[in-house]
């Protein structure tokens, strides 16, 4: 017999069907054992009067909680049950894998009149058996969220002419600004993971693609220990060409936004709510922009906030969290654009104007960045000046050489995906990652 899906199964009323999944629940009394068995797509109760069935009890009195189940049964419309209102009356259980005890904790269990509360394992040790907290429906939204987000993504660059291109992560040279690179052998010279897929997206300009993404890993050697920064992530990186500002790179960006957020809206809008509490808001458009000394200002103006004059070139990560407040308060949107970021604190290729000033810009969600963009720089004599002037040459060298033979005016940005999820969901990157990677975390 095929395998029904729990969600279907639930709509046969009727129907013998042939459900398999996890056992999310075991409650086995006397008379009675009431499992649910959960699926990617739901859960149903399967209800069994000991009596009627004996046959049934030598495989019930092994399973456990997690164990992998099979059962072939009739669905049975039932008002009395809770889930759904719907169960299986089962012929047949086979036990397909049975679960020792869990080792972590994934939710924290209520105190009851017996026992005290059991608090929810970290999430360092929930990682050590991701494979088991991943089981949640949570979890398991959490990934379907992330789905349709980048889906959302693609659908809306696909209609607009875009090639989604895949760039290679080992390099020969360190990229962008040679620091934070991951060094790895690579037979008897050493190579580079990718810290960004910058270079070659331009090179897709340079070879006339005018229009290209690509969503993979990015790796960044950086010792940081919060709760928005990993060492292996998933960029969503976007250029394109023929360009009259930059301001066009931000309008593609808040209209990609925009559409996305009213995909996941429509699809799990509800369920967000519900599982995790925020709402998924879609934004309008156009967001918000100021300019970073502007934003020092209304920082200082409006919440008595002050930074060392020198670091006002960039954004400090407390001004991030604080332009959310103002960016509700003054404009009733949860999107920022900050442009005017200092020279020194912004790559060799963003486009300069003729006040020196960095034409990218960073887009903050929710207080958190999420995008750096910019225009580049096309013209080969000012970008190889620029280079110089950081401080690179010979690792930048075969990068220069895609704006030698002609190539149009371009823009384009990255996107954190696990920033973006973790943001919108409103949990740490470590619970937001499939599997994070930190400075302490290789396994599993
Ligand atoms: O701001 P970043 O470093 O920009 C670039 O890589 C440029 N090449 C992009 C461009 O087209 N100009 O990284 C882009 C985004 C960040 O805004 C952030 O969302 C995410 O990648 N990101 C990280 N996410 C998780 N962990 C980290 N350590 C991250 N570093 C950056
Ligand atoms: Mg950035």
């Amino acid at each position: 017999m095929e395998r029904t899906y729990i969600e279907d199964a639930c709509k046969k009323a009727g129907e013998t069907v042939l459900v398999k999944g996890f056992i999310d629940n075991l409650r086995d009394s006397k008379y009675m054992a009431f499992i649910v068995i959960k699926d990617i797509t739901g859960k149903i109760q399967i209800t069994v009067e000991k009596e009627k069935q004996p046959e049934l009890l030598d495989t019930i009195a092994q399973l456990t909680g997690d164990s992998v189940i099979s059962v072939k049964g009739v669905v049975n419309a039932n008002d009395y049950v809770k889930l759904g209102g719907v169960e299986i009356i089962p012929e047949e259980i086979t036990a397909e894998s049975i679960a020792d005890a869990l080792p972590i904790i994934r939710k924290t269990i209520p105190a009851t009149k017996k026992h005290k509360e059991v608090e929810r394992s970290s999430i360092d040790q929930r990682i050590d058996y991701r494979w088991i907290d991943l089981r949640t429906d949570e979890n398991q939204l959490m990934f379907k969220v992330q789905t349709a987000m980048v889906a959302a993504l693609r659908e809306f660059l696909l209609e607009r002419k875009f090639i989604e291109i895949h760039t290679p992560k080992l390099i020969g040279a360190a990229s962008e600004s040679g620091a934070d690179v991951f060094a790895v052998d690579y037979f008897d010279r050493q190579a580079y993971l990718a810290q960004s897929p910058q270079f070659y997206k331009q090179m897709a300009m340079a070879a006339g693609f005018e229009r290209i993404f690509e969503s993979g890993p990015v790796f960044r050697a950086e010792k940081s220990y919060t709760n928005r920064h990993a060492t292996e992530f998933t960029g969503f990186d976007l250029e394109f060409s023929y360009i009259d500002s930059v301001k066009d790179v931000m309008k593609m960006e808040e209209e990609l936004l925009t559409y996305m957020l009213k995909k996941v809206s429509e699809q799990y809008g509800e369920e967000i709510k519900e599982l995790f509490g925020p709402e998924v808001i879609v934004p309008t458009t156009p967001f918000p922009v100021v300019d970073l000394k502007e934003l020092y200002d209304e920082l200082e103006k409006n919440y008595g906030f002050t930074v060392p004059e020198e670091e006002k070139n960039d954004l400090t990560t407390e001004a991030e969290q604080l332009s959310y407040k103002w960016v509700q308060e003054k404009y009733g949107h949860e999107f920022l654009f900050v442009t005017g970021f200092g020279v020194e604190k912004r790559p060799f290729y963003h486009m300069r104007d003729e006040k020196g000033v960095p034409q990218g810009y960073d887009l903050i969600w929710r207080g958190v960045e999420i995008t750096t963009g910019a225009q580049r720089e096309h013209r080969y004599e000012i970008l190889k000046a620029q280079a110089e002037e950081k401080g690179l040459k010979d690792d930048v060298e075969f990068y220069l050489e895609f704006f030698k033979y002609g190539c149009p005016p371009h823009g384009g940005f990255g996107l954190g995906v696990d920033r973006m999820t973790m943001l919108l969901l409103n949990v740490g990157i470590k619970d937001a990652m499939f599997i994070f990677r930190g400075p302490n975390r290789l396994t599993p």
